[in-house]
């Protein structure tokens, strides 16, 4: 009978939000607003990935974007859908795009009180060949809509309020928090609605799986290389880690969090900052690892405490199982 009442109590993203919200009295629905804008975003992009090689979708759309990468079809794509929808929600006032150099300000008319930093498309280089991609979100509370800069913008990842992502893989998966504990959720087509999947997701405390495209490997500084060979070369008598790097961060982070272990994007000699960037990939990814019990190190701070200077800063990145990045924080300590 249980399983019964559970299959017919369809727990979906929007009423478990509402739910959450409810312990916020002060929020009239405006987060559940902009939220359900998000889901619509996700649904569009779930659906044009699953027929973008039918529906001519991969390929370049023969632009570049600031980042200096040439933009897909897929990227110029999502970016809009998600502009869009966020602008229509009429509760954000500012937003910040991987593919948008400069901040958006929204027409003061349709303003609100959240800015959005979002990732549209991530992993692009993985589109043409059908391997897992995804939509990466952060959300912040702008202190006066009508009077917003891009000072406001570049808050510490500490103030942010929500974050989340969405995979498009073998199925569709959001995952979300609002400061009080991660869920997932997973597209049921028949339905158009997300369902509570993964209630209260916790990350193992360590992991058997470190996650790094070992092709840098030769820029690395000291404690990354060292730290990689002990996943390799281990000298405590334990075995050795298994590598998997899908190269989607979204599907890298998402393994991460379920089966536990450590993603590294670090910094290296080419690129001193590594190439994630902060306000849109670093920021949510951490947020969520935090709220999930593990955590996020830049190598030298906690993530969530960088200040971002520039909209497109970007920042190296370890993140994952609170003992594995414990480790890597030794090795950089011991370096300084
Ligand atoms: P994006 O497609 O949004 O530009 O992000 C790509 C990022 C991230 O998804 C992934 O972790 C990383 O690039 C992979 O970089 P490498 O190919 O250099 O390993
Ligand atoms: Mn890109
Ligand atoms: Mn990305
Ligand atoms: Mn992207």
């Amino acid at each position: 009978h249980a399983a019964e009442a559970q299959r017919t109590d369809l727990m979906t993203i929007t009423r478990h939000v509402l739910n959450e919200q409810s312990r916020h009295p002060e929020s009239r629905g405006d987060f559940t607003i902009l939220l359900s804008h998000i889901v619509l975003g996700c649904k569009f992009v779930a659906s044009a990935v699953n027929k973008a090689g039918l529906a001519k979708l991969i390929g370049l759309a023969g632009e570049t974007n600031v980042q200096g990468e040439e933009q897909k079809k897929l990227d110029v794509l999502s970016n809009e859908v998600f502009v869009k929808a966020l602008v229509s929600s009429g509760r954000t006032c500012v937003l910040v795009s991987e593919e948008n150099e400069e901040a958006i300000f929204v027409d003061p008319a349709l303003r609100g009180k959240y800015c959005v930093c979002f990732d549209p498309l991530d992993g692009s280089s993985n589109i043409d060949c059908g391997v897992s991609i995804g939509t990466i979100f952060g959300i912040y509370m702008i202190k006066d809509k009508d009077n917003v800069t891009l000072e406001d913008v570049l808050q510490p990842g500490t103030n942010m309020l929500a974050a989340g992502y969405c995979m498009y893989g073998s199925s569709c998966t959001l995952v979300l928090s609002t400061g009080n504990g991660v869920n997932g959720f997973t597209l049921d087509p028949s339905l158009g609605e997300f369902i509570l999947t993964h209630p209260n997701i916790k990350i193992p405390k360590k992991g058997k799986i470190y996650s790094v495209n070992e092709g840098n490997a030769k820029n690395w500084d000291g404690p990354t290389a060292k730290f990689v060979e002990k996943c390799k070369y281990p000298q405590d008598g334990s075995s050795p880690k298994s590598l998997r790097y899908i190269g989607s961060m979204v599907a890298d982070v998402h393994r991460t969090l379920l089966y536990g272990g450590i993603f590294l994007y670090p910094a290296d000699q080419k690129s001193p900052n590594g190439k994630l960037r902060v306000l849109y990939e670093v920021f949510p990814m951490s947020f969520l690892m935090e709220q999930a019990g593990g955590q996020s190190f830049t190598g030298k701070q906690r993530a969530l405490e960088l200040a971002p200077a520039k909209l497109h800063d970007r920042s190296p990145i370890f993140l994952g199982s609170y003992d594995d990045v414990e480790e890597i924080k030794a090795l950089y300590a011991s370096e300084s």
